[in-house]
């Protein structure tokens, strides 16, 4: 079993030069270089070739590295998306993704050049929470390119009036619905940001609640913010004592036949030792990659 960690997701303006060279030293696994709200529209050809020349110039290692282009409805988009796709990121993110057909239009765009580009969906439009399901299920066509949710909490606060306080109980059910679409399909969910970034026991709560709700890791706006997502969506050295515990209880010869065994007085099912298959294949791959 092979899983890529997507602990910690950073975004950065590709408006700043000195963010762009700064992220190939980051411990984050994942890196969205933006064109889209974090620049303004006086820098969009600015951050788009900026993008581009670090894209192509490389040195970014086991670091993931997604483009995120403005949505093709603004004048902006189709030059985003055909930069991008000529600098071969490892993914492209499509924002305010609200039905299928938005995918669908913009894998048409991209060409045979693009077959290898995974896509990401931003969810954050309230079209977008109600159509999860279907937009999931693009994932799983012939050629389908779509890998990954990305939460979009500020744009589902600002349409929505849902806030982001009081452990974002407003929206659990779009962060809820989004992570069962998701994996209904295969898709990786990466949980929105926390704004606040100097508040360490605020992130570190919200990345909790995120763990706890399904999502592979969180988007951050600030280095300062990698260590905490790294700890807390990575299992800790205990829940991987405990994940082979029940890998090799399985194992053993007495048990070959069970389907359900009594480890330690607890019930242990044979599920139990497919999560616990993947809780060891992700603390490896986190382990493999520093
Ligand atoms: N990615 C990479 N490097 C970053 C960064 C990021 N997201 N945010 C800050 N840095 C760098 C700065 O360039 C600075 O580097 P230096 O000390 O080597 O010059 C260092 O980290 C410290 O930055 P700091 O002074 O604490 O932050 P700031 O006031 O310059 O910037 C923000 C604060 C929020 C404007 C900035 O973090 C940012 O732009 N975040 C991303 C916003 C974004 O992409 N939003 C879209 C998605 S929600
Ligand atoms: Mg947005």
């Amino acid at each position: 079993m092979t899983i890529r960690p997507r602990r910690s997701v950073l975004y950065m303006p590709g408006s700043n030069a000195r963010a762009l060279e700064k992220a190939r030293t980051l411990d984050a696994d994942s890196l969205i270089l933006d064109l889209e709200d974090a620049v303004a529209p006086d820098a969009k050809d600015l951050a788009r070739r900026q993008i581009c020349d670090a894209v192509t110039a490389g040195g970014y290692d086991h670091r993931e590295v997604v483009i995120r282009i403005n949505g093709l409805d603004t004048p902006w988009g189709l030059d985003d998306l055909a930069a991008a796709v000529k600098a071969k990121p490892d993914a492209i993110l499509v924002p305010k993704v609200s039905k299928a057909s938005d995918i669908f239009t913009v894998t048409g765009h991209m060409g045979h050049a693009g077959h290898d580009i995974k896509l990401w969906a931003m969810m954050e439009t309230p079209l977008g929470m109600l159509n999860a399901a279907e937009i999931a299920a693009t994932a799983s066509g012939q050629g389908a390119l779509l890998t990954a949710f990305v939460m979009g909490t500020n744009d589902l606060a600002k349409e929505t009036g849902a806030r982001l306080e009081n452990n974002r109980i407003g929206m659990l059910a779009w962060l809820s619905t989004c992570v069962a679409a998701a994996c209904a399909h295969g898709l990786a969910i990466l949980d929105g940001v926390y704004n606040d970034f100097r508040d360490e026991a605020g992130l570190e709560a919200e990345c909790l609640h995120g763990r706890d709700l399904g999502m592979d890791g969180k988007t951050l706006i600030h280095p300062g913010q990698i260590g905490a997502a790294n700890r807390i969506f990575a299992p800790d050295e205990a829940e991987v004592a405990a994940a082979r515990e029940i890998i090799a209880a399985f194992e053993l010869p007495e048990n070959a036949g069970k389907g359900a065994i009594n480890l330690n007085g607890r019930m242990v099912e044979r599920m139990h030792a497919d999560m616990a298959a993947k809780t060891v294949a992700l603390a490896e791959a986190i382990e493999g990659r520093e």
